[in-house]
């Protein structure tokens, strides 16, 4: 086995060794989710720094902790803070986290975060249901040998986000009375904005938001054969299509206004999850 997997395998055993909590929804918290945890039945936090060899985030305001717990019946581990390949790490290690999250028996993938809408009927504030990606701009997390054990060489990506789980949000959605818009998110490595000029040309690709997270992770989850699930909170216009310049402080304050419906609709979804596990 590489070193990926033996990195992997010790983070696991190091889990192992403070909780045999076993999650069936592994759950990244984005922009706007901060609170999230008051939605969690908690059984057990376990700070990032101790788990030996795990990547720590360097972004101001993103603590690091997995919390265990249940949200309704469903348990589910919830990542408070994650780590971006902006900041440095080796794509491996961006991925590192949810591969855990599904040895530690996590089945499904629930994905959240911050994005600029591209699509020029969206608003800040809007929540939008992530139907597909576009991944052509970045490294591939699963470049290298590959690692039997967690999935194939050359797996298939036609389906990365379950129709199914769609379904369920867009019924829970309307049960609530939250509106969602729909589209295909836009992975850039950041950390720069985009420029006016990058966004016209995804616009031309197909992309209806853009941001800086989520889909590596979302490839290695389909590697292992996760069933995945993804909500972006559309916390700004993307650059050029307003007349403000863009500031991560700006972000942060849009996404925390779009909290509470965020936080309603993500917790609503997950107690749904639970009969999928009966
Ligand atoms: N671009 C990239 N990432 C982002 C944006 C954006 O406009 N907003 C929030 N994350």
């Amino acid at each position: 086995m590489g070193k990926v997997y033996d990195k992997l395998m010790n983070c696991l055993n190091c889990v192992r060794e403070k909780t045999d909590f076993v999650p069936k929804v592994a759950l990244v918290l984005g922009s706007g989710l901060g609170d999230f945890a008051k939605e969690i039945d908690v059984v057990y936090e376990l700070s990032y720094d101790q788990i030996e060899g795990f990547p720590v985030s360097t972004v101001p305001g993103h603590a690091g902790k997995f919390i265990f717990g249940y949200v309704g019946e469903t348990p589910v581990v919830c990542m408070k803070g994650r780590v971006h390949y902006y900041e440095g790490y080796d794509i491996s290690d961006v991925v590192l986290p949810i591969r855990l999250m599904k040895l530690l028996g996590a089945e499904i993938f629930f994905v959240t975060n911050a994005a600029g809408g591209v699509n020029s009927s969206f608003h800040a504030g809007d929540l939008m249901l992530i139907k597909d990606h576009i991944a052509l701009f970045a490294p591939n997390p699963l470049i290298g040998a590959n690692e039997e054990a967690l999935g194939v060489r050359f797996p298939d990506m036609s389906h990365v986000y379950d129709m199914h789980l769609q379904d369920v949000i867009r019924r829970i959605a309307k049960e609530n009375d939250i509106y969602i818009q729909e589209g295909v998110y836009t992975y850039l490595t950041g950390p720069s904005y985009e420029s006016p000029a990058d966004i016209r040309a995804l616009k031309v690709l197909g992309a209806d938001a853009v941001g800086m997270s989520t889909v590596p992770e979302a490839i290695a989850a389909n590697h292992m054969g996760m069933k995945i699930c993804g909500i972006s909170c559309i916390s700004n216009l993307a650059a050029g299509m307003s007349d403000s310049p863009l500031c991560h402080e700006e972000v942060q304050q849009a996404a925390d206004e779009a909290a509470p419906k965020f936080q309603k609709l993500v917790s609503e979804v997950i107690k749904q999850f639970a009969y999928l596990f009966s």
